[in-house]
């Protein structure tokens, strides 16, 4: 791990890590470690909100996603470049797949999430994960020493993810399709634009060793319609007749639709 103020080393003292510029950065008391400077942090609660990781939380552990979950660890033990890789998992939020990494993929894992609470929620998933609290654009991992970039429904910054993975390592990502949730959206808004929804260039860093695009289809009952609501930015947005509305349907069958793609390092 790499000091967020100056870059230099840091190592691990009585429950707190140390550059040799005497930076200093405690672990809390769940084992989590802030390592967000206040200078990369552009508002008081970057990030998720406690409501909606809990509510993901709930939602994450019923087991819908596990073929999303189950896909990103096929792609690691498939092209990894170690049997047992170091894998930084970025926008980590409340650590259900960072979690499975380290299950199913012998790993050794980094969970890096904008959002406290987040890192602080993720804790209770695995005791042996280090969960930092830090920017995507300010990776708190040395360069050149990570197997694998993971970002699941997350956000993908081309250098900072070259510049952490070693020659050869790759960068897995998951983006939703333009069906993704669809008929979820269509209760939520009068309109629903398509949008032809394809994961962006990887840039002349990275080389793509692997796209697919997944569909599967899931039901939920009431109550899990409201915590998958709630775990999107949508219930926000809604207006109170279609959340009424919402909150009446009791079945809904909802389409997943996604992108797994895998990126490798030149
Ligand atoms: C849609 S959620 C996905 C969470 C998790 N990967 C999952 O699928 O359950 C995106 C996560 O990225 C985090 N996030 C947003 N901006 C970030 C940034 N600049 N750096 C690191 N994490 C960020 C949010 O706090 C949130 O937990």
């Amino acid at each position: 791990m790499i000091c967020p103020v100056c870059g230099e080393r840091l190592t691990e003292k009585n429950r707190s890590l140390i550059c040799p510029k005497r930076h200093s950065f405690d672990r809390a008391r769940q084992g989590y470690v802030n390592l967000l400077p206040v200078q990369n942090k552009h508002s008081l609660a970057p990030g998720d909100a406690k409501d909606m990781l809990e509510a993901r939380r709930a939602f994450l552990d019923r087991g819908y996603y596990q073929p999303i979950c189950r896909d990103v660890c096929d792609m690691i033990k498939k092209y990894s470049p170690s049997v047992s890789p170091i894998v930084v998992d970025i926008g980590c939020g409340e650590g259900y797949y960072t979690a499975a990494f380290e299950k199913n993929c012998s790993a050794y894992c980094i969970g890096v999430d904008i959002a406290k609470e987040a890192a602080r929620m993720a804790c209770a998933r695995s005791k042996s994960i280090l969960w930092t609290v830090a920017t995507a654009s300010h990776i708190p991992v040395e360069s050149g020493s990570a197997d694998a970039v993971t970002a699941v429904f997350s956000l993908f910054v081309n250098d900072e993810y070259a510049r952490i993975l070693k020659k050869g390592g790759i960068f897995v990502e998951v983006t939703a399709g333009s069906e993704h949730l669809k008929e979820l959206k269509k209760l939520i808004y009068e309109e629903v634009f398509e949008q032809h929804k394809h994961p962006c260039a990887g840039g002349k860093q990275f080389q793509e060793v692997s796209l697919l695009e997944k569909r599967f289809v899931f039901e939920l009952d009431n109550t899990e319609l409201k915590e998958l609501l709630a775990m999107t930015p949508h219930s926000r947005r809604m207006k109170k007749e279609r959340l009424e509305r919402l909150y009446e349907t009791e079945r809904l069958s909802l389409t997943a639709n996604y992108f797994v793609r895998v990126l490798q390092k030149l």
